[in-house]
């Protein structure tokens, strides 16, 4: 057992970095994002379900293997399959890690910018002025390619440190102060004139959208992002908890915190966006939350200061989540190559940061923001292929792996250990046997037909 690794301090210590992991631009960007772009209310109940039904089961299954193998995916699958092709796993968790990455900062860099105009009054307060705004910044190609590698080189530099002292503490300080803020914008939104348009295409599912297996996918392959599923983060974090330590009350905490973090995000752009004229959520895409965000601290007394402390605590939110993704490749090159940790964070760094470069110019008539080949931008291929693709394919490997080749008796025990609770290791194991993968694996389907 390479010494190296490292471990949590402590239980909590783990619930606030796996839940770190889990908030992020998926929750406060993506998950508004989505739900404009896939028919409102139709998505948010598909994600429910999802979430509760195909993810929940994962992420307790993850946590409980990383627990039990005390290694990152490929060793882990490796220790209790050592024959037969589950490798296959610990190949896409290395790739989906690196590559999201390598997108994802690009958000991330767009955060940090966003902060530093809030602090220096660069935000526009009208419509007009955020929507130019965004498009001039996102169009940016050099600017946007210094601050992504920013963002990924400050990742690189405290996954190197060891991630357990700063990533502690940092979610520890940050995780409920975002929470604070997000539920003082959501009641200011709420409350706008004309907030009630909003709340309606939030909350009122048009059911005839709910069973477009398009939207079926993007939900079910939002909540796998957003819960940092499917590619053997959790797994990794996993394996640095204790074996005395019990997972079933921390995994339902991290599936919890991390939905309610996505539900009041929406709560705060909608009835933002409907109470502003001309509002097309379907229309906004990447967008969304920086062109409406500003324009409710604009209405706010010391709006500066919530624009400010907002676009901070999400770029902390996402280095919490960039932290998780760099920490999957760059522990699998300490566990199974033996490679010095610098070394890992340095190689898998550079790469993501020049594989982030067509990411970044997808955007404002970039380089590469139009694809024939792909018919889109390449940062939504990115989206596409991993997200909506790898992620989902990853679970149900995953829970396969769990399920039929731990064995439910086997992945039972390593529940047992942890005393009577809910879900019970019965239910938990039906879930995850039959459940998921038999949810993901039509949804698959459908969408090679649909
Ligand atoms: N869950 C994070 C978010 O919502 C993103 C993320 C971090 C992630 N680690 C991951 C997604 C691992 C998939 C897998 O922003």
């Amino acid at each position: 057992m390479p010494n190296d690794r490292g471990s949590w301090g402590s239980r909590p210590g783990f619930i606030l970095a796996a839940t770190g992991s889990a908030v992020g631009l998926g929750n406060i960007w993506g998950f508004p994002t989505q739900v404009g772009q896939g028919g409102g209310a139709a998505f948010v109940l598909i994600y429910l379900v999802a979430v509760i039904f195909i993810c929940a089961p994962i992420l307790l299954g993850e946590v409980l293997v990383g627990r039990y193998a005390q290694l990152g995916p490929a060793g882990a699958v490796r220790r209790i399959a050592p024959t037969g092709p589950w490798w296959v796993i610990g190949l896409l968790a290395v790739a989906a890690g690196t590559f999201i990455l390598s997108f994802y900062a690009v958000i991330a860099g767009w955060t940090v910018q966003y902060l530093w105009l809030a602090v220096t009054d660069g935000l526009a307060s009208d419509a007009r002025g955020s929507g130019e705004l965004f498009d001039a910044l996102s169009a940016n190609g050099s600017q946007n390619i210094l601050f992504t590698g920013l963002f990924i080189g400050l990742t690189a530099w405290c996954v190197n440190r060891g991630i357990r002292r700063g990533i502690e503490a940092a979610s520890r300080l940050m995780m409920p102060l975002l929470f604070v803020l997000l539920v003082i914008l959501a009641i200011r939104s709420v409350t706008l004139p004309g907030a009630g348009e909003g709340l309606a295409y939030y909350l009122r599912p048009d059911l005839s959208q709910a069973l477009n297996p398009e939207i079926i996918g993007a939900a079910v392959g939002q909540a796998f992002f957003s819960l940092s599923l499917g590619m053997g983060a959790l797994i990794t974090y996993g394996s640095y908890l204790h074996r005395s330590h019990a997972v079933r009350s921390a995994s339902m905490a991290i599936v919890g915190i991390d939905t309610t973090i996505a539900l009041l995000a929406g709560f705060i752009i909608f009835p933002a966006g409907f109470s502003i004229a001309g509002f097309d959520p379907t229309a906004s895409g990447p967008g969304l939350i920086f062109a409406v965000l500003p324009q409710l601290f604009a209405t706010l007394p010391g709006g500066l200061l919530f624009g400010a402390a907002f676009f901070l605590l999400l770029s902390v939110a996402a280095f919490t989540s960039t932290i998780s993704l760099l920490e999957v490749p760059v522990a699998h090159a300490i566990d199974q190559w033996r490679w010095p940790r610098r070394k890992a964070v340095l190689a898998v760094g550079a790469f993501t940061f020049a594989f982030s470069i067509p990411s970044v110019l997808s955007f404002g008539g970039g380089f590469f923001s139009e694809l024939p080949a792909v018919g889109g931008t390449f940062f939504n291929l990115m989206v596409n292929v991993w997200n909506e693709w790898a992620l989902p394919v990853g679970g149900m490997l995953i829970s396969l792996f769990i399920g039929w080749r731990w064995g439910a008796r086997f992945a039972g025990d390593e529940l047992r250990r942890d005393g009577p609770g809910f879900p019970s290791p019965a239910l938990w194991g039906f879930l995850i046997r039959f459940v998921s993968p038999t949810a993901i694996f039509l949804l698959i389907v459908f969408r090679f037909v649909g």
